[in-house]
């Protein structure tokens, strides 16, 4: 009988060890090294007819390298454009990551029905029925898209080969299995393998390659780091299940920035693009009501205008409670420290709980005021006027500090009809004639004498 070959590997790094250890010594991670069958390749799946294996690369002077634009497909979804940095590289591997059920499945089969270019959807989750189920909600008159449902690498570029795809989809890359490696799907030996071989095929054939990658609990995408390293672009599908907005961001990008943002709402039919989102998120009530602003953020190059609510009411137990939704739970104890010890609030007796409507998640530091003026107006029960909103930082001496790109954020606020946007007085701003009232503010107090 063959020996059984076994190996252990980190499942954090995917370092390989002879035996095991406690310790990672790569990525000093406890208990992560598992023992893996393996059957070292003798020979790689993807086979290009044309290969030329004995070519070997020579240097090349930097400006002699052809500079003609790489060809990009379109994939005819405005917000995965915009993502990639203006469409698909050919022979590029993408991987999507995201919890389950966010729609990352719904987004790809989506894009493949949308295309006019032969895709194969690749499917090791679901059946050829439930697919077809999901595509009739989505856009059922495709004849482009091809679904298999195969995990063995070695069978799913045979069939690759006779139908000679455009664009290739593999949901997911834990389901798949490659004939050499022994272990199970899923394991970092096999995930290890299935990718080389799918960048092999990728970069032979300039076929653009898209994964959907499953995460772990806390958010990483599942099997080794080295998966990241491998792929040429790693977006993030994110997003609150129970809300219908959805956020496509690349968080490695070879080919583009990372800044990008791609928003998305979930419907009974699919994903509908959202190129207006500040209109969307931003409700318009007729009535004014204590304890909402308006931030005018930034998401990569798009402003954004989001509505932040804060309910400040009388601690009912001793130690006040401190909640955030979307917003970092550490800033928000900063600046309620920085309004108790600047404005003379006196919050520590209250309970601060605070929302950003619509399920998203904020970076921006520009939604400091926002936050601020949030809570000053739930505290004093004084409504803020509907039409104002916010751009600024504030620091921990209370002061307003400068945020980039404001004038952006100003013309956004201006092209949705609002009357006064309050921005730091650091800010440079060279706009001339503008219909919305430019606001500037130095420090804190500032902002409580103009709006309470
Ligand atoms: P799915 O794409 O299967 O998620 P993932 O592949 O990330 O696990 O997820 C979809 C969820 O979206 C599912 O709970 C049902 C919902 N959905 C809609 O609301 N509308 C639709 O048109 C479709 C296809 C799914
Ligand atoms: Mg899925």
């Amino acid at each position: 009988m063959a020996k059984v070959k076994t190996a252990f590997f980190c499942q954090n790094c995917g370092t390989q060890y002879a035996k095991w250890q406690g310790q990672c010594n790569a990525c000093k991670e406890w208990n992560t090294i598992v023992e893996e069958l393996v059957q070292k390749p003798e020979k790689s799946d993807w086979k290009s007819p044309n290969t030329k294996s004995k070519t070997v690369s020579v240097p090349l002077k930097i400006n002699e390298i052809d500079t003609a634009k790489e060809p990009r497909l379109d994939t005819f979804d405005g917000e995965l454009n915009r993502v990639l940095g203006g469409g698909i590289v050919p022979g590029s591997l993408t991987l999507l990551g995201g919890e389950p059920g966010i729609g990352k499945s719904t987004l790809l089969l989506q894009i493949s029905l949308k295309l006019p270019y032969k895709t194969i959807y690749v499917s090791g989750e679901e059946s050829p029925k439930q697919i077809k189920m999901r595509a009739e909600r989505v856009n059922p008159n495709s004849s482009n898209c091809y679904i298999l449902t195969e995990t063995k690498t070695q069978n799913i570029f045979k069939q690759i080969e006779v139908l000679e795809p455009d664009i290739v989809i593999i949901d997911s890359i834990q389901t798949l299995h490659s004939d050499y490696i022994e272990s199970s799907s899923g394991s970092i030996s096999q995930i290890k393998e299935c990718t080389t071989e799918l960048i092999k095929f990728a970069k032979e054939t300039a076929t653009p390659v898209l994964l959907i990658g499953h995460i772990t609990k806390d958010g990483n995408i599942a099997g080794p780091k080295i998966l990241e390293h491998m792929v040429d672009t790693v977006l993030q599908f994110e997003g609150d299940r129970n809300h219908v907005f959805r956020i496509l961001r690349a968080h490695k990008n070879r080919f583009g920035s990372t800044n990008e943002l791609g928003i998305y709402e979930m419907q009974g039919s699919g994903l509908r693009e959202v190129t207006n989102p500040s209109e969307i998120l931003v409700s318009k009530k007729d009535e004014e009501l204590s304890g909402n602003a308006i931030a005018a953020t930034l998401e990569g190059m798009r402003p954004l205008m989001i509505e932040v609510q804060a309910l400040v009411s009388t601690a009912v137990y001793g130690t006040p409670q401190r909640s955030a939704t979307g917003f970092n739970a550490k800033r928000l104890n900063m600046l309620l420290a920085v309004l108790e010890k600047r404005a003379g609030f006196r919050l520590g007796a209250k309970d601060v709980f605070l929302n950003i409507t619509g399920g998203i998640t904020v970076d921006d530091p520009a939604i400091d005021l926002a936050v601020v003026a949030a809570i000053l107006s739930s505290n004093e029960d004084v409504p803020l006027q509907k039409d104002f909103c916010f751009a600024a930082e504030v620091g921990l001496s209370g002061e307003i500090r400068p945020v980039q790109r404001v004038e952006q954020r100003i013309l956004e606020a201006e092209k949705l009809g609002f009357d006064t946007i309050f921005v730091s007085k650091y800010n440079k701003i060279s706009l001339k004639n503008t219909a919305i009232k430019v606001q500037l503010i130095s420090k804190i107090e500032d902002l409580v004498d103009l709006i309470v």
